[in-house]
């Protein structure tokens, strides 16, 4: 191809998906991936200026609104931002600027605000009443939406919203925000609209595009939609504040939502440590972000730099790395669970998500392959953000060629050939039979597990030998394992065996609420057992308790109750637990004994970095287990920073608050006191 036709090829693509994304709600491809076809079309581009057409994607911003809603003007351009990707960025945008600036070295301070991923609203409100709501369109005209906006809880009718308030707002305000889906509504959102026969949104993105572009605004109304505003378009008869943070604060004032998550910079290090301290709470919060904005704090001097095309040069968005990516489902793989629960896995095309390459991917189960109608040989979305398993979001059904084929349902258990069934009235299929070999290696790795009995040595590989060796045939047997018998094992040398025998003789003095936690019973935690094992002292009488007496304990339901009844009825469990008793293991939780077990009571956590052994889930767990609390950030509130490589800003928030810093091996001496 020449360089002409390949641009040629670069532009219908971008505009294609462009189209796709803004007019149609409905993308193909990531965000990411867009994202990258749109950077290669401006370097090639940028090499070749004089192939630039005025049809470019480049050379306009956003889409053409749709004919089926009234069109708006807007009383300025809605600009875009320019993408930043890493620190390094960051800094070369300042360079850029410092450029334009009267001394390139003078001081400058900043926004950091979340990059909301919904869509731009432009709000007009005349001597402070709203009277027209706009999407961006193509930032200049865009659609008019007031009907549906109006639908929109948090959007004030009226400001200021507070009556008692003496502020006067600029007779002529337009205002800019972004409107969003919740997170926590999405998912069952999309459920019920599976329910009706309706395709489910891609993402919560194109749900909040999809439910602001109703031609029927009580259909907007059902929805849960939101917003935050974080400019000011044009105002007249007023003045507003020529700094960002307070602009955020007026609005704020005036009763509009904001995010609580801005956070103002004095100098460039603030923002780049603001951009890490949010890729960190990125998964914690109700809603999409996708980047944080950096914002030049003296919004005259930002304005007075200028644009490059449609985008502002006085702010910039530094983009979060991609959690969602397409991919191709290639097979799927049946796995068997703890309690014989068969897991559909995806088999995918090698695809790289954010520093990692995902091969495989949690599909959940049957019934949602069947909802959300996956298919093999599929191009499907997935996404794999902070310590969740990468999961399969769904398939893009408009790139089907036919060739799809249904996923089959397994008949039966693919590790022990036994038929696999169905409970009414569960999505799971599950293996029935308590003699299932894959089951007990399951069962084994998480009573050993540091959730549970926490027995050092002892890991995925050495109970899947065993089993398969037939050294272990239910999880007693971890107690009767025989030293001469382990040393014939490949591998497995004096010093190992040692090793391993010792942490299973250190366990038998954990406290029985581990043990119960560890015997894997269905909706019975950490939390659960301790609160069982409270109440009633020990597991023998656990096992007597009717199921009233367990329902009727706080913090247990009915569910629970069942469950429990149930597993101590099982003949087999019973025998099991005998054999653990026989083994000298922990059944009853008296007082003095659980005191030990909390050593972090009353103490709050923080959990930053990589740590040199536990995920940071695990060491949340490992925390909560001892009785502490775990929060997301660090405050005056906070007792410990546990601090693992790669330490970011909270490191530093933490030293300049005086709190105490650990490491995880500080972390496991303080829990050992
Ligand atoms: S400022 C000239 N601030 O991100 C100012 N935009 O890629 C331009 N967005 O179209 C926008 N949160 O839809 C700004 N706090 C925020 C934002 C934000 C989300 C969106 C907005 C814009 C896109 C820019």
């Amino acid at each position: 191809m020449t360089p002409k036709e390949e641009l040629e090829a670069l532009r219908e693509k971008v505009s294609f998906h462009l189209y796709r994304y803004h007019v149609l709600d409905a993308p193909l491809i990531t965000d990411a991936e867009y994202d990258e076809l749109y950077r290669r079309l401006q370097s090639m581009e940028a090499k070749h200026p004089e192939l630039i057409t005025p049809d470019s994607p480049t050379q306009r911003a956003g889409s053409q609104p749709l004919d089926v809603f009234e069109k708006v003007t807007h009383a300025a351009p809605i600009l875009s931002l320019a993408n930043a990707f890493n620190v390094e960025d960051l800094f070369s945008w300042r360079t850029r600027i410092g450029r334009l600036l009267p001394d390139a070295e003078m001081p400058l301070d900043y926004v950091a605000e979340p990059k909301l991923d919904g869509l731009t609203v432009v709000l007009t409100y005349r001597n402070g009443v709203f009277v027209q709501g706009g999407t961006r369109g193509n930032g200049e005209v865009g659609e008019d939406v007031t009907q549906n906006l109006r639908t929109v809880r948090s959007l004030p009718q009226r400001i200021p919203v507070d009556p008692t308030s003496d502020l006067v707002p600029p007779a002529y305000l337009v205002v800019r925000g972004e409107a969003f889906f919740p997170l926590d509504k999405f998912e069952t959102f999309n459920q019920s609209r599976m329910e009706t026969g309706a395709s489910p949104y891609m993402n919560p993105r194109n749900a909040a595009a999809g439910s602001l572009r109703q031609l029927d605004s009580a259909i907007t109304a059902a929805r849960p939609l939101t917003l935050y505003c974080y400019d000011f378009i044009a105002w007249e008869g007023g003045d507003i504040p020529e700094k960002q943070w307070q602009r955020l604060s007026y609005l704020r004032q005036l009763g509009f939502p904001v995010s609580p998550d801005n956070i103002y910079c004095p100098d460039l290090d603030a923002a780049a440590s603001a951009y890490d301290s949010w890729m960190e709470k990125r998964n914690k919060i109700n809603y999409e972000v996708d980047g944080v904005v950096i914002k030049i704090n003296d919004r005259p001097l930002a304005d007075s730099l200028g644009f490059v095309g449609k985008d502002p040069r006085g702010a910039v968005a530094m983009k979060f790395p991609a959690q969602e990516r397409t991919s191709k489902l290639l097979g799927v793989q049946v796995s068997v669970g703890r309690t014989g629960i068969l897991a559909p896995a995806a088999i995918l095309e090698a695809v790289e998500i954010g520093g990692v390459v995902v091969r495989n991917a949690t599909l959940h189960n049957y019934d949602e392959i069947a909802r959300k109608d996956i298919r093999i040989g599929d191009t499907v979305i997935v996404k794999r953000a902070g310590d969740v398993i990468p999961y399969v979001i769904g398939p893009v059904v408009e790139l089907r060629d036919g060739s799809e084929q249904p996923v089959e349902m397994p008949t039966k258990c693919p590790a022990c050939g036994e038929p696999a069934v169905r409970i009414e009235g569960e999505v799971a299929i599950y293996c029935d039979n308590i003699n299932c070999p894959e089951q007990l290696v399951r069962g084994i790795e998480y009573f050993v597990s540091r959730a549970a009995m926490d027995i050092d040595n002892f890991g995925s590989q050495t109970a899947a030998l065993l089993v398969e060796q037939n050294m272990l045939k239910d999880i007693s047997g971890i107690y009767s394992l025989n030293r001469d018998q382990l040393l014939t094992l490949e591998g497995f040398k004096e010093k190992k065996v040692d090793n391993l025998l010792k942490g299973i003789e250190a366990s038998k003095a954990q406290p029985a609420d581990r043990l119960l936690t560890a015997l894997g019973i269905r909706f019975v935690g950490t939390v659960v057992a301790t609160t069982l094992l409270r109440a009633l002292g020990s597991i023998d009488a656990l096992a007597e308790a009717a199921q009233e007496i367990l329902e009727a304990i706080d913090g247990i339901g009915p569910q629970t109750a069942m469950s429990v009844k149930s597993w101590f009825n099982h003949a087999g469990n019973q025998e099991l637990l005998a054999n653990l008793k026989q083994a000298g293991l922990q059944f009853a939780a008296v007082a003095e004994d659980r005191a030990g077990t909390t050593p972090f009571a009353g103490l709050t956590f923080v959990i930053t970095g990589t740590l040199a052994t536990m995920s940071r889930q695990e060491a949340k767990e490992y925390i909560e287990a001892r009785g502490g609390k775990v929060v997301g950030s660090v405050s005056g509130n906070t007792d410990y920073l546990v601090a693992g490589e790669k330490a970011g800003s909270k490191l530093s928030k933490a030293q300049a608050l005086g709190v105490k810093i650990v490491d995880e091996s500080g972390l496991t001496e303080l829990a050992e006191g």
